[in-house]
């Protein structure tokens, strides 16, 4: 069944959980889609995950594009939302309009997602009026790394908290059809998600969120840089990995690989004309 926006407000109001990971190229994509994600989310972590950045700033629009135009091609079901990079909408409403369209026609995503949350209601606003749904992203925002100093914990204190709180209402009044928790007190995130009609999207916010997010290469054990602590590993791929490749370098070098089963034939008539 294809999920689109409306399966996302059903969802919530069934109390059916919205499940979306992270991905950023087709095949990826193709197998999270036949095995029946709700949503695939081709984060600006892949500027960590696929490119090796030490955070998300460095990601353009052009990678971005590139990616989830990937990603789009291997989901059939999934709604896509694309990640908005850092200074793409930030600078103006207007670059935030352009932008979000570039990343829908070019990248062909369903949807766009943008960090922030009262600062940027402007720009959610007119991004829906352009007819692009936005998924709003509050808590730990990796793009304001600096401004948080580093990577951490948000809305502990009752200031914070109620910024959190206040914010989430901010972006679902501008139009955001989700809102994604990232980094946040549970009991925190099950007041907002029961404070808000749209569904939250938690990551490191507990299981009280409408839905759950994670990085695909946190939960296959496939990014070993570090393990942050909402992160579980349902499957151990980087060893599976590693293991293949070790297998393949060991009978390359003893020349068991390739065998009789991976080689084409010529016949010994022609073959022997050339000697
Ligand atoms: O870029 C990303 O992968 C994200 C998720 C962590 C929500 O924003």
């Amino acid at each position: 069944m294809k999920n689109t926006v409306s399966t996302f407000k059903q969802m919530k109001a069934d109390g059916e959980k919205i499940t979306m990971l992270t991905a950023y190229d087709y095949s990826t994509a193709k197998l999270m889609d036949e095995s029946g994600i709700n949503s695939i989310l081709v984060g600006d972590s892949l500027g960590m995950t696929m490119l090796g950045y030490e955070d998300t700033l460095s990601v353009t629009m052009e990678d971005m594009i590139h990616h989830t135009a990937a990603v789009t091609r291997g989901a059939k079901n999934a709604l896509v939302v694309g990640d908005m990079p850092f200074m793409s909408y930030q600078t103006s409403v207007y670059d935030a309009v352009v932008n979000a369209g570039r990343l829908m026609k070019e990248g062909r995503c369903h949807a766009v997602k943008l960090e922030g949350g009262a600062a940027v209601c402007p720009q959610i606003k007119a991004i829906v009026e352009a007819q692009i749904p936005v998924v709003a992203h509050i808590g730990l925002t990796p793009q304001a790394v600096n401004a948080f100093g580093g990577f951490k914990v948000q809305g502990k204190n009752e200031a914070d908290a109620r910024r959190l709180l206040e914010e989430a209402k901010a972006v679902e009044e501008a139009g955001a059809f989700a809102v994604v928790l990232e980094c946040v007190p549970a009991k925190l995130a099950e007041l907002i998600s029961k404070t808000v009609s749209i569904p939250t999207i938690g990551i490191g916010a507990g299981a009280g969120c409408d839905g759950q997010v994670l990085v695909y290469q946190d939960m296959l054990a496939l990014f070993s840089d570090f393990k942050p602590k909402f992160v579980k590993h349902f499957a151990n791929a980087g060893e599976v990995m590693k293991q293949g490749f070790a297998d393949y370098i060991k009978e390359v070098k003893e020349g068991s690989f390739p065998a009789e089963e991976h080689t084409f034939k010529i016949s010994d008539e022609v073959l022997n004309k050339l000697y």
